[in-house]
């Protein structure tokens, strides 16, 4: 696959070096140039001068910016990503009287497939922390990896990806799915804040999630 990754900090790195690994193409961008080059020559990718041409030479784009970046970015992007998947991977978490907080009731994913309108968004890698967006392997254990999506060969081409990475794929059906994937990467995330954590844990779906007649 052809795919543009915007954003090339601890989630643009792993998931350049991945994807190069996995034997895909890879531009990636920042607004610092200087920066995604060194990533750019660390992991094997190319460095693009704009999130628009690295989008235009794309057929997947991958959103790997916080998410206060992501306005911006869909107005650079948003002409050149019509029919195209767009991979949302990224969090969200707000800090009110009692700590660490979640909206539940929209997403990330949601939110930018409606500020990119006629791009395919999926929402994918949001689940696993950098250091395993690289590493598939927690404690011996291939950790999943969760793809959701409206758009039905979006989803497929992303778990494809996701598979190609070392991850064990898991389609958990439409976009609105990802309001589930961006808590269960916020209570990892408060997990490892609240007992000082490695950041090493992952999620792995223990027993298949399949009708008893085709377990059998
Ligand atoms: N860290 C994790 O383990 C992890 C795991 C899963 C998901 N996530 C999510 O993934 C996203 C990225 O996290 P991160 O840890 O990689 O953050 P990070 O290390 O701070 O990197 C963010 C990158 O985005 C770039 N960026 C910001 N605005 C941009 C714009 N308008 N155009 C192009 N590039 C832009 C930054 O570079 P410039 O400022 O130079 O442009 C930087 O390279 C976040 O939404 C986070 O919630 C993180």
């Amino acid at each position: 696959m052809d795919i543009a990754i915007i954003g090339a900090g601890n989630v643009g790195r792993s998931l350049a070096t991945a994807f190069v690994r996995a034997g895909h193409a890879v531009v990636i961008t920042s607004r610092d140039p200087e920066d995604a080059g060194a990533v750019a020559a660390a992991t094997g990718a190319t460095l693009s001068p704009s999130n628009r041409d690295a989008a235009s030479d794309a057929s997947v784009v991958v959103l790997a910016v916080p998410f206060s970046s992501a306005t911006d970015v869909a107005a650079e992007i948003g002409e050149v990503v019509r029919g195209k998947v767009v991979i949302d991977a990224t969090n969200r978490m707000s800090f009110g009287a009692d700590g660490p907080d979640i909206d539940t009731a929209t997403s990330n994913a949601e939110e930018l497939a409606a500020l990119l309108p006629g791009a395919n968004v999926v929402k994918a890698f949001n689940t696993l922390f950098a250091s395993h967006q690289a590493d598939p392997i927690a404690e011996g254990v291939q950790l999943d990896g969760y793809v959701a999506a409206d758009d039905d060969a979006a989803r497929a081409l992303v778990l494809e990806l996701v598979e190609s990475t070392g991850l064990n794929p898991i389609d958990v059906g439409p976009l609105a799915r990802a309001r589930q994937l961006e808590g269960l990467a916020f209570l990892n995330i408060t997990l490892n804040i609240a007992n000082g954590g490695s950041w090493q844990s992952g999620w792995k779906l223990v027993g298949a999630p399949v009708a008893l007649a085709d377990a059998a």
